[in-house]
């Protein structure tokens, strides 16, 4: 079945000047990873997320934590885009050929947003394939599954962690001023397959309205900021979001 897309949505949005795309966990849900919440399965049943994704967790039993990361690495390096990162991809590139801006905020910490080919990606979360150093600081891309050592260490010993964004940690100042600046420039902001509920990302609809720009959502279920947009696309993300950019924009 088509999802239903509205003229007047597709009409609105060929016209847009500075797109954001705020991102979830839904949208690579359809490549097959696991949402957080979701990723509890298995050996992994008996724990909470909250006593491994925290830097108290990582101090008190770095090798759980750590095997639970590479648990997750394992499932992210098989992945695959699916036709929602790709028509992210195709809109990007299509937007930057007329100079209109495209910035997409993400709170997946895969990298398939840009395993598709999107170049403006801000990662509020951080990344599992950097892994940083608490005794020194250095962060280093690790792409190897399994590790060999759990936790991984640096080359004086140091204990690395994923350079992730823990419960009771704050996002990098970086990403967050990439992102105020992105949402206080555009026209047009879409909260794609993210529950709406884990803050800052959940707030960003709320400092963009104000300012008038259109606000749309796409997510299989309804959120809590479902009646707060301007439309509210219930579907998979990737069903809608390539056929809103076919609509759109021919791509
Ligand atoms: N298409 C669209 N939406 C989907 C799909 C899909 N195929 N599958 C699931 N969803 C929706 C769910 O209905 C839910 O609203 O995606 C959302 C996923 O919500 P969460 O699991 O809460 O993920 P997210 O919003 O990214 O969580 C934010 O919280 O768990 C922490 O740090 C973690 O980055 C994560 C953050």
């Amino acid at each position: 079945m088509q999802p239903v897309i509205l003229d007047n949505l597709v009409g609105e949005f060929r016209e847009a000047r500075a797109v954001v795309m705020l991102t979830g966990a839904g949208v690579s849900a359809e490549s097959g990873i696991p949402t957080f919440r979701d990723a509890m399965e298995g050996l992994w049943a008996k724990y909470d997320p909250s006593q491994l994704a925290t830097p108290e967790a990582f101090d008190r039993d770095s090798e759980t934590v750590t095997r639970w990361y590479d648990w997750r690495r394992e499932k992210c390096a098989t992945a695959k885009p699916n036709p929602a990162h790709l028509a992210l991809a195709r809109l990007e590139e299509h937007l930057a050929t007329q100079e209109r801006g495209f910035t997409l905020l993400t709170q997946n910490v895969d990298r398939l947003h840009q395993a598709a080919g999107n170049r403006n990606v801000v990662e509020l979360h951080g990344t599992l394939w950097v892994w940083r150093c608490t005794r020194c600081g250095i962060e280093r891309e690790e792409r190897t599954v399994p590790f060999q050592e759990y936790p991984p260490r640096c080359a004086r010993g140091g204990a690395r962690r994923p350079a992730v964004v823990w419960f009771g940690e704050m996002l990098s100042e970086q990403a967050l001023k990439q992102a105020h600046d992105a949402l206080a420039t555009c026209d047009f902001f879409f909260s794609v397959g993210t529950s709406a509920v884990v803050e800052p990302a959940a707030n960003f609809i709320y400092s963009v309205r104000h300012r008038g720009p259109k606000t749309v959502e796409i997510n299989r279920d309804a959120t809590p900021i479902s009646r707060v947009v301007d439309w509210s696309l219930l579907g998979k993300a990737g069903e809608v979001l390539p056929e809103l950019v076919r609509r759109a924009f021919g791509i």
